[in-house]
C-alpha cells in the first residue's frame, strides 16, 4: 500500500513504480529507519500525540521488527512497498493496527530519509576507521619486520636512490594516516540531526530538537530546515575521502603488482590473493591488488555521479537526491572491500631480500653519492653534477656499477676524488647519511616507526 493514495484516482503505472521505488537498495537503511523512528516515537509523546503507553506500544513493535531484520534484511525484498520507510511503517501499522498511523505525525520522509543516511554514514564511518586501522597496523608491522631490507627507491620508474623496505612501509602509513584524519573531520562535520525538519519547512509541533538529536547519538541539531533535507555534502565528503583513500591503494597495489613482477621479482605474493591462468600454467596473477587498482576508478564515478546530480538542484528536496544511496553504498563498500584485500596482500607476501639488494645495487643508484662527494671537496653541485654525469657514462660503457671503477679511473673524471670515496659509495653509507627528519637513514626510519607504532596504539 503506498503511503500517499488520497488524492489519486488511479493507479501508478508498473513501469513507473519500479522506476520509482528504491525499496531494492535502500532497504540497507532498515535498522537505522526504526531507531529514527523510536526516537520520532518518543519526541511525539513531548508534545502531546502519543500518550507514554501508546509510545511504548509502538517502541516495542519496532524493536521486534529490528530483530527480525537483523536477521533476515533480505526479506525486505519481498514486499512492494516504495521505499525502507513505507516498508517501516507499513510493519509497523500490521503489528499495531491503527495506532501505526499516527507515528508519521510531523514527519516527513524528506527529513526521514536524510537522518537514516547520517546515521548509516556514522555507523559506516566507525568501521571504514577500523580498518584503515588494520592496514596501517599490517604495514607497521611488515615496517617493524623489513627495517634493513634494502629496495630501490624510483622516481620516473627508475632506479633512483635506495631506499629501505621499511621506509616503503611507513610512507603508506602516512597516506592511510591523513585519509584516517580525513574520515574523522567528515564524521564530525556530519554529525547533526536533520530530523524534525519536516518537509521542508520545520515540523508543526513543538519539540525539543537538540534533545531529538542526541537521543540518537548526534552531537546537535541541524539548524535550518531547507539545508537540511536538501544537504548531502556528507554524501559528497564521504565519497571524495574514499576515493582519495583508493588513490593510495591503487598505488600501493600498484607498487606492489611491480615488485611482484617477473622482471623485478622482488616480492611473492600469497597464493591468498592471486590466481591461475587457465591457459597458461606457469601463472599466478596478482588478481587481489590488480582489482583494487581497477576499482580505484568505479569510486571515483560514484563520486563524479553525484557531484553533476546534486548541481544546480533547486530548495530544497527532489527526487534526484534518490540517486544519493547506490554510489554512495558502492562506494564504501568497494573502500570497504579494497582495504581488506590491501591488509591481505600484505600479510602473507615474501619478500626476496638479495634481488632488492642487488637492484638497489645497480642501475647507478649511488651517483648523487659521488656527486656530494665532490661537492664536500669543495667542487659546486652544478659541476659535480655534470663529471659524476660523465662518470656514470663511463662505468656504463665498461659495463661495471660506479664504485668498481679504480682510483686512477675516478681521477681522470676529477683530480680530487681519493680512496675514501669507496665508503662514500657503499649501501650504508647511502642510507645513514639521510638522517635529516623524514629520511631513510635507519636512525629515522626507528624514530617515525616507534612514532607510528605509539600513535596507532593510543588510538
Ligand atoms: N526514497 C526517497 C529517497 O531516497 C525518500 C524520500 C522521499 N520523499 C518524497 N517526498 N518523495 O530520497
Amino acid at each position: 500500500m503506498a503511503l500517499w493514495g488520497g488524492r489519486f484516482s488511479q493507479a501508478a503505472d508498473a513501469r513507473f513504480k519500479s522506476f520509482n521505488d528504491s525499496l531494492r537498495f535502500d532497504y540497507r537503511l532498515a535498522e537505522q529507519d526504526i531507531t529514527g523512528s523510536v526516537a520520532w516515537s518518543k519526541a511525539l509523546v513531548s508534545v502531546g500525540i502519543l500518550t507514554q503507553d501508546e509510545q511504548l506500544t509502538i517502541e516495542a513493535a519496532l524493536n521486534d521488527l529490528k530483530l527480525a531484520v537483523l536477521e533476515n534484511p533480505e526479506q525486505i525484498l519481498q514486499s512492494d512497498a516504495e521505499d525502507i520507510h513505507s516498508w517501516v511503517e507499513t510493519q509497523l501499522i500490521a503489528k499495531v493496527g491503527d495506532l501505526g498511523k499516527k507515528l508519521h505525525t510531523g514527519r516527513s520522509r524528506n527529513d526521514q530519509v536524510a537522518t537514516d543516511l547520517k546515521l548509516w554514514c556514522k555507523q559506516q564511518g566507525q568501521q571504514l576507521l577500523m580498518q584503515l586501522d588494520k592496514t596501517q597496523q599490517q604495514l607497521v608491522s611488515l615496517a617493524r619486520e623489513h627495517q634493513h631490507t634494502v629496495l630501490p627507491g624510483y622516481t620516473h620508474l627508475q632506479r633512483a636512490q635506495p631506499v629501505t623496505f621499511s621506509h616503503w612501509c611507513l610512507a603508506y602509513v602516512e597516506m592511510l594516516e591523513r585519509d584516517y584524519s580525513r574520515l574523522i573531520d567528515c564524521l564530525k562535520r556530519l554529525d547533526t540531526c536533520p530530523l524534525g525538519s519536516g518537509a521542508l519547512a520545520g515540523t508543526a509541533y513543538p519539540m525539543d530538537r537538540t534533545k531529538l538529536a542526541h537521543s540518537l547519538g548526534f552531537a546537535s541539531a541541524t539548524l535550518n530546515s531547507l539545508d537540511s533535507v536538501s544537504d548531502r555534502d556528507y554524501v559528497m565528503e564521504l565519497m571524495c575521502t574514499a576515493s582519495m583513500s583508493m588513490i593510495h591503494l591503487s598505488r600501493l597495489a600498484e607498487d606492489l603488482i611491480f615488485y611482484n613482477s617477473g622482471e623485478s621479482n622482488f616480492i611473492e605474493l600469497a597464493d591468498a590473493v592471486t590466481s591461475g591462468s587457465s591457459l597458461m600454467p606457469q601463472k599466478k596473477n596478482p588478481d587481489a591488488l590488480e582489482l583494487i587498482r581497477g576499482k580505484t576508478g568505479r569510486v571515483f564515478g560514484s563520486l563524479s555521479a553525484m557531484l553533476m546530480t546534486l548541481k544546480a538542484l533547486p530548495l530544497a528536496y527532489n527526487k534526484d537526491m534518490q540517486e544519493d544511496k547506490e554510489g554512495l553504498f558502492d562506494a564504501l563498500d568497494t573502500w570497504s572491500d579494497c582495504l581488506e584485500m590491501a591488509a591481505m596482500s600484505l600479510v602473507g607476501m615474501k619478500i626476496n631480500e638479495a634481488r632488492t639488494k642487488e637492484a638497489a645495487l645497480g642501475g647507478y643508484s649511488n651517483a648523487t653519492e659521488l656527486a656530494d662527494y665532490l661537492v664536500a671537496k669543495g667542487v659546486p653541485f652544478r659541476d659535480s653534477h655534470h663529471i659524476v654525469g660523465e662518470a656514470v657514462v663511463a662505468a656504463i660503457a665498461k659495463g661495471v656499477p660506479l664504485e668498481a671503477l679504480t682510483l686512477a679511473e675516478f681521477k681522470e673524471f676529477d683530480v680530487l676524488i681519493e680512496d675514501d670515496v669507496y665508503h662514500h659509495l657503499s649501501l650504508d653509507e647511502t642510507l645513514a647519511k639521510r638522517k635529516a627528519l623524514g629520511g631513510v637513514s635507519p636512525v629515522q626510519v626507528e624514530f617515525a616507526l616507534s612514532n607510528a607504532e605509539k600513535r596507532l596504539e593510543e588510538r
